[in-house]
């Protein structure tokens, strides 16, 4: 996870390219693809990956599989086909962590997870390495969700763990991240309390939201990008009714990155409304391909 920290830090700071994500939604499965291309120096990519979440009931598969190719920007050269599932969790993750370290106080010892799945394990592990994290309280729908998700971040995460009766308990935290496919807000404003930075991740799709308007009102918002975000994260119920235009966002997480804009005072509630780019895809597979050559894994292919 450090290196997935290193590598979306690095691209949300850079120069890069990257047309909006375009979704192919499915609603006869109940699922969507979206194809993710950029180009961020030294590689051109693109990521082919899906959200259906009904797979981990229905079907025992995750909820987002993925597929990345890497290729070489001067000269189109296809250099890699990467599985980009385990990319797309870490680089996840890793946009949380980025955000928790410029935005959370620095004095954020307690995290809260709405939501225990896949996505709420990565941004555990993340966060947990730009904080000191003492206390994790986790709440799912599904209480053997949320013990089993303490199971799994107990042995790597050195912390004192409780399961939360409920997302207002979960929510009595410094950093808070919502990791829940829902189409209508689970967090109360009341809940969340002045000086807490919230990473809003599982809204990534139109209509998908997870927190009160009141909460986006008085928070101080960073979109990781204002088209996606605008369009289909934590603020795109807003924007469609009209509560929310882009002077309500305080700015982009690359210039946050970049020390532009950010945390002015321990009493502002920050949130990082997460739609997940290409440039993170990008420049985690270019991480994992330059490890993967050094190492000398995954076998060759010749696609010419
Ligand atoms: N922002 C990004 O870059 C990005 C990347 C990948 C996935 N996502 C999104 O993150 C979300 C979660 O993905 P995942 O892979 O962790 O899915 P998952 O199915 O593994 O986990 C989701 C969890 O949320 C729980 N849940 C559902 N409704 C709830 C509620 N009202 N309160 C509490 N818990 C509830 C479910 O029981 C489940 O355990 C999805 O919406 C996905 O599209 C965002």
């Amino acid at each position: 996870m450090s290196d997935a920290l290193g590598a979306v830090e690095r691209a949300f700071g850079s120069d890069y390219l990257m047309p909006s994500k375009v979704y192919v939604d499915i609603k006869k499965y109940a699922g969507d693809f979206r194809a993710m291309p950029a180009w961020l120096e030294p590689y051109a990519g693109v990521k082919w990956v899906n959200v259906h979440p009904n797979n981990p009931k229905t079907q025992g598969l995750p909820s987002v599989m993925a597929v990345i190719i890497l290729s070489d920007p001067k000269t189109g050269f296809p250099l890699a086909v990467l599985d980009g599932t385990t990319i797309t969790n870490y680089r996840t993750g890793a946009a949380g962590g980025i955000a928790a370290k410029h935005l959370a106080r620095k004095n954020a010892h307690s995290l809260g997870l709405v939501g225990a799945g896949v996505q709420a394990h990565l941004q555990a592990l993340a966060v947990s390495l730009v904080r000191d994290i003492k206390t994790i309280k986790i709440f799912d729908l599904r209480p053997e969700a949320s013990k089993k998700l303490a199971a799994d971040l107990g042995s790597k995460i050195k912390a004192d763990f409780q399961i939360a009766s409920s997302a207002r308990e979960a929510c009595d935290a410094d950093i808070v991240c919502t990791t829940v496919p829902s189409t209508k807000p689970i967090v109360e404003d009341a809940w969340l309390k002045p000086g807490t930075h919230v990473n809003e991740i599982g809204a990534d799709g139109p209509g998908k939201q997870a927190l009160e308007i009141d909460t986006l009102k008085r928070a101080k918002i960073f979109v990781d990008n204002w088209d996606q975000a605008s369009h289909s994260g934590a603020i795109n119920a807003g924007v469609e009714s009209g509560k929310l235009t882009r002077a309500d966002v305080a700015g982009e997480i690359k210039d946050v990155v970049l020390g532009k804009t950010g945390r002015k005072n321990d009493g502002e509630l920050t949130v990082f409304d997460s739609t997940g780019l290409a440039i993170q895809d990008v420049a985690t597979a270019g991480m994992v391909y330059e490890k993967a050559v050094t190492k000398k894994l995954g076998f060759k292919v010749n696609f010419l």
